[in-house]
């Protein structure tokens, strides 16, 4: 029998050049068109340019003299190319951080060191073997497409190749050959892309409210090494949570989907309800927020409306490029006083909700972990909440960088009880 890729490639595979598909796996061997590059001139190591996708017909403009897209063409990572004032550049293959840094942006990105940690506390284990559970990324808002492409990077192993036509970056030129195709035949083609995409073991969902921001993270993405990542993602429009209830409806099923979720976004306690909804046992979600209170107010959102989620860690991120996570201690806690008032006996799951415990610190201690951050404390308390108090603080003998918060958050089937 067929695999589903082998028979796609039959199908589509006129519409890709043989040289689309293979300089996405070829190794980088030599520059070829719609490759961006890198250029570092050879006396000046700070004079950076990147170059817009590879055209032989365009050159680059510098204050140095002008270069041709063609002279870099053929050549190797590492060779030279010269301007036409005389001044050497060193080409090379510019990487994943060099890329989502450098980009032209319409929003405020994740930064590489920031995604990467991302990335790893996902923990993501692709495979494409039939029984391995389908990964389900969903991720909001879009924004750049930054943190899109490095979740796309780390779960490409677990897809076959689409054979599609490669996304068509900026200034080039090559659809002309799938425009001539029959309508027939394009159909085929796109009806075996529909089935090639149920077919992915892992998938990034990332919706964006803003159609401009969600286009333009699209060229991003497909900017990169002619799309490599691209087709593990699929790009929506609107609003995260209503996202998430259509899909419910599309699916015909209020069961979880979800593996992952991440949330970069204004107001992020407002879709915890709907993540939960749709994050499936034990899954994980990592809401980005820049300030701690905003984490807060999370915690304060899964106790008061029994949301099934619980904090699981909060950390810091550095802003210099030494991100590591810095632990933060966050928890809700009852004063032991007001355990003992109470009559109902809680259960062990209850305790362990939204990050909640028994505090293991004297009332003295308590109170001194409060007030070294009263502020951000005590604010947040609201009246119907007096039972519960908060612990807000880096932890301690940690370096302090900044940069903003990651809350890291699990869902749980048994709901929290008050
Ligand atoms: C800071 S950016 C995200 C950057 C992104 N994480 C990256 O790495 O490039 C925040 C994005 O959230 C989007 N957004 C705001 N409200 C939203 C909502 N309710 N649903 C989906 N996206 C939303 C904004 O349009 C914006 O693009």
């Amino acid at each position: 029998m067929r695999s589903a890729s082998t028979t796609l490639r039959r199908i589509c595979g006129r519409h890709s050049s043989p040289a689309s598909i293979c300089s996405q796996y070829r190794t980088l061997a030599t520059f070829v068109e719609r490759d961006i590059v890198i250029l570092r001139q050879k006396s000046n190591q700070d004079n950076i340019i990147v170059s817009k996708p590879l055209n032989p017909a365009n050159k680059i403009n510098t204050h140095k003299g002008d270069i041709s897209h063609a002279d870099i063409i053929g050549k190797s990572p590492r060779d030279l190319v010269t301007s036409s004032a005389g001044h050497d550049y060193r080409i090379h293959t510019i990487t994943l951080a060099e890329y989502v840094s450098m980009t032209r942006r319409l929003v405020t990105p994740i930064y590489p060191a920031d995604a990467n940690l991302i990335v790893s506390l996902f923990d993501l284990h692709s495979s494409r073997a039939d029984e391995a559970e389908k990964i389900e990324i969903l991720e909001a808002g879009t924004g750049h497409g930054a943190l899109t492409l490095h979740l796309s990077r780390a779960i490409h192993g677990a897809n076959t190749q689409c054979p599609k036509p490669a996304p068509v970056s900026e200034g080039t030129d090559d659809l002309s050959a799938t425009e001539q195709e029959s309508t027939d035949e394009q159909t085929e083609c796109d009806d075996a892309v529909t089935a090639w995409k149920a077919s992915r073991k892992a998938v990034i969902h990332t919706i964006d409210i803003s159609p401009k921001y969600s286009k333009h993270a699209a060229k991003v993405v497909a900017g990169f090494r002619h799309g490599l990542y691209a087709d593990n993602i699929d790009f929506h429009v609107g609003d995260a949570s209503a996202w998430i209830k259509s899909e419910h409806a599309r699916r015909d099923s209020e069961e979880p989907f979800l593996t992952h979720a991440f949330l970069d976004l204004p107001a992020t306690h407002d879709h915890l309800s709907a993540v939960a909804s749709a994050l499936k046992n034990d899954g994980i979600l990592i809401v980005f927020n820049p300030s701690i209170t905003q984490i807060l107010d999370s915690i304060q959102k899964i106790k008061r409306e029994d949301i099934s989620l619980f904090l699981d860690q909060t950390l810091e991120l550095g802003n210099n490029g030494s991100s590591g996570g810095k632990p933060w201690d966050l928890r809700a806690v009852k004063p032991r006083a007001s355990i003992k008032a109470q009559t109902t006996e809680h259960s062990s799951d209850s305790a362990q909700s939204s990050g909640s415990e028994a505090p293991s610190e004297t009332p003295q201690e308590l109170n001194q972990a409060i007030t070294r951050d009263p502020a951000q404390t005590l604010k947040e308390i609201k009246p119907e909440d007096s039972d519960w108090t908060y612990v807000c603080r880096p932890k301690v003998g940690e370096r302090i960088t900044g940069g903003g918060f990651l809350g890291i958050f699990r869902k749980m089937n048994n709901p929290v009880r008050p």
